[in-house]
């Protein structure tokens, strides 16, 4: 489709008061300016009539306005430069993503949506399932809908935004992270980032807030790279969101105020873990994956723990809590508060553990340091991260 026709379709589905579901338009065609980095547009009903809503993001707040159906300022926006368009009517849905050629891919689909016409809907999801970029991801369907494959990762993304949220404002209200700014984003590391919906997500969702953010996501396999990275281009977002292929542990020169790792595979959670201190992230939230380093190491387990480890099942289960548990233990005497919490429902994953570590410089209270020496040497265990923090550690008195 050419794009004009593509525009035209959209046109009809916004001036379309009775069906009209919403419109969103996101991400900036090459070589244009946008009037606002991300706008929504959607029918309301008031006691003064009916409006067409228009909440229109700037990358430091959402201003809202409302206009008369079809006023052509409205109409207008959908060819003011954005990448994505999506309209959705009570009967059909159609994207439209504008090539750097200027060329319209367009994907329409039939289908009855709901139109709600409240001015103050309240939401209960932190992420729109329709948004262009979990479209992008592969976690929704090109009607906008969660895949029933993906719903577990949405699920568990969402819940871990849910409380990635407040730890940041706390961090701001307390001074441990400055308010950022354009020119000084907030800086969050993804590592381990996969197919990199969480990094994404984390993206897409503090900027929608307004919050000026700089992500990267690190991931040693090239081929997420490269797919994160073309993603990223075709949602216009390139210049705030990075990807590379490398080890956690060779990332350098990378500033962080937030280092977060989701499912990052046995001891890459070490390795993120390890970075994020040794990079002094002042938030660290991280939900750890299969844990095999301390299991592995179980071979004597002192008196009398043997009534538990002589059962298979009970013995990994144990090796993952002492794992997590030496995990926090560290973070805690290199100086920051730290604490394990459910990020999710079990019936999301298993994996459903978060350590989350907010950096106070606080140095070790009383005893800390011996109970630790007393448990790695009561297990004979040498915890993956106190490895990867032997100087660190030593730097306590910790050998
Ligand atoms: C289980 S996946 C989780 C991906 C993503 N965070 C998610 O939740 O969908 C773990 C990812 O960590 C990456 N990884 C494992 N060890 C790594 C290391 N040492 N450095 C960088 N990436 C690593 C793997 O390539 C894989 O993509």
């Amino acid at each position: 489709m050419d794009l004009d026709t593509a525009l035209d379709a959209a046109t009809a589905i916004l001036s379309d008061f009775d069906h009209l579901v919403r419109v969103v338009l996101s991400g900036r065609r090459r070589n244009m300016e946008t009037p606002a980095l991300r706008i929504d547009i959607r029918p309301i009903q008031l006691k003064s009539g009916r409006f067409l809503q228009v909440m229109s993001n700037d990358g430091v707040r959402t201003t809202t306005k409302n206009f008369a159906p079809q006023d052509p300022d409205v109409l207008a926006f959908l060819a003011s430069g954005y990448a994505n368009i999506l309209a959705e009517s009570t009967e059909e849905s159609i994207s439209i993503r504008i090539t750097k050629k200027g060329e319209a891919l367009v994907t329409a689909t039939k289908g009855v949506k709901a139109q709600n016409l409240s001015h103050d809907r309240s939401k209960a999801r932190l992420l729109d399932p329709s948004d262009p970029f979990l479209i992008e991801v592969g976690i929704s369907d090109q009607d906008g809908k969660i895949k029933p494959s993906r719903q577990d990762k949405f699920m568990q993304v969402e819940e871990f935004l849910r409380l990635l949220v407040p730890a940041f404002n706390n961090a701001i209200s307390a001074g441990q992270i400055q308010q950022p700014t354009f020119d000084d984003p907030l800086r969050i590391v993804d590592l381990g980032c996969g197919h990199a919906y969480l990094t994404f997500a984390a993206h897409q969702y503090l900027r929608a807030q307004g919050i000026p953010v700089h992500v990267v996501g690190i991931d040693i396999r090239e081929e997420s790279r490269k797919r994160n990275s073309d993603i990223a281009e075709a949602l216009g977002i390139s210049e705030t969101i990075e990807f590379r292929a490398e080890e956690i542990a060779a990332t350098k020169n990378t500033k962080v105020d937030i280092a977060i790792a989701l499912h990052a595979c046995d001891t890459a959670t070490d390795d993120a873990l390890a970075w994020a201190v040794i990079n002094e992230a002042t938030l660290i939230l991280s939900a750890p994956c299969c844990h095999h380093d301390i299991q592995a190491q179980l071979s004597e387990s002192p008196e009398p723990w043997n009534l538990v480890t002589r059962h298979g099942l009970l013995k990994e289960r144990l090796g993952d809590i002492l794992t997590d548990a030496l995990r926090v233990h560290i973070l805690k005497i290199l100086g920051y508060r730290a604490e394990t919490i459910e990020f999710v429902g079990g019936q999301h994953t298993p994996r459903n553990l978060m350590i989350r570590a907010v950096k106070t410089n606080a140095k070790p209270e009383l005893g800390e340091i011996e109970l630790y020496q007393n448990m790695v040497s009561s297990w004979k265990v040498h915890p993956a991260l106190a490895n990867r923090l032997a100087s660190k550690m030593a730097e306590i008195g910790v050998k």
